[in-house]
């Protein structure tokens, strides 16, 4: 991996920021659009980056309506299956067309054509695609799928656990989750800011499950999949990316409100 790849930072734009959740296949198409502008601020030769984003309103109602995340008990699923994972691809078009608008090298990479998963955790995902887009100066764009799964048949693979993924296997420096809340918050709505080791095992009681259609688990699949990666000391941070200008922010290196999960 070449020297100019030590910044290569992970940014995951969830689905509550990309879509609006009320509304069947809705995308927030203005979001999309302000955070590609700030990224276009970034210079990904100094910032190498790679993009993951959710399902929101695009992947989570229709894999829930026939439990794709369940596995194939039934022929009745396969359809809904092939219209889960059609509707992630509407959705990486309009992220990949808004981001091209603002000039930005992004190239979808289909997860559900590259990984294969067990009991819906990765098995294996190939990523020398990913790896020659970025040595190139590409930004990759990838986004939670509908997979095959080898221990039952078919799976949601989440944006999140694709975010862990990359990040053990690449020289991943920062990882970023864009959310629809400002970061972790407590039983009071307070923020907290700072989460190390010491403190983890504590904070799955406040991750509550956040909507009861999201079938890869909110805020707490969220948490199980940042363990890992705090524990490996990639500095990662959950942040409202609903904020204008975060983005951009964070990205320049700057602090900003969130939560920041660091080894100490
Ligand atoms: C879900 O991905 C993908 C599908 C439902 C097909 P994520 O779990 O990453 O999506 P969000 O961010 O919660 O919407």
């Amino acid at each position: 991996m070449n020297n100019h790849l030590e910044n290569l930072t992970i940014l995951k734009l969830g689905g509550s920021v990309i879509t609006d959740k009320s509304i069947q296949n809705q995308a927030d198409t203005k979001t999309i659009q302000r955070i590609a502008k700030e990224i276009s601020r970034i210079s990904i030769a100094s910032t190498p980056l790679i993009l993951v984003h959710g399902g929101g309103s695009f992947g989570h109602p229709i894999a829930s309506l026939y439990q794709i995340h369940k596995g194939l008990h039934s022929s009745s699923q396969k359809i809904g299956f092939s219209k889960t994972r059609s509707a992630m691809s509407n959705l990486n078009k309009i992220v990949v067309d808004i981001f091209l608008g603002e000039d930005i090298p992004v190239v979808s990479v289909q997860p559900s054509a590259c990984t294969i998963t067990s009991s819906g955790r990765v098995k294996h995902m190939d990523l020398e695609p990913t790896r020659s887009l970025l040595q190139f100066g590409f930004v990759p764009i990838l986004h939670g799928d509908a997979v095959i799964d080898l221990a039952q048949g078919i799976a949601i693979l989440s944006g999140d656990q694709i975010v862990t993924y990359l990040a053990k296997e690449l020289p991943v420096k920062k990882v970023i989750f864009g959310t629809n809340v400002d970061g972790l918050l407590d039983l009071n709505k307070k923020l907290i800011p700072k989460v190390n080791n010491e403190n983890f095992e504590t904070l799955f009681m406040f991750a509550k499950e956040s909507v009861a259609s999201d079938v890869t688990g909110g805020m707490l699949g969220k948490l199980k999949e940042i363990e890992p990666l705090m524990k490996e000391g990639v500095e990662t941070i959950i942040l409202n990316a609903k904020k204008p200008g975060i983005i951009e922010e964070v990205l320049k290196g700057k602090e900003v409100v969130g939560t920041y999960f660091t080894q100490r």
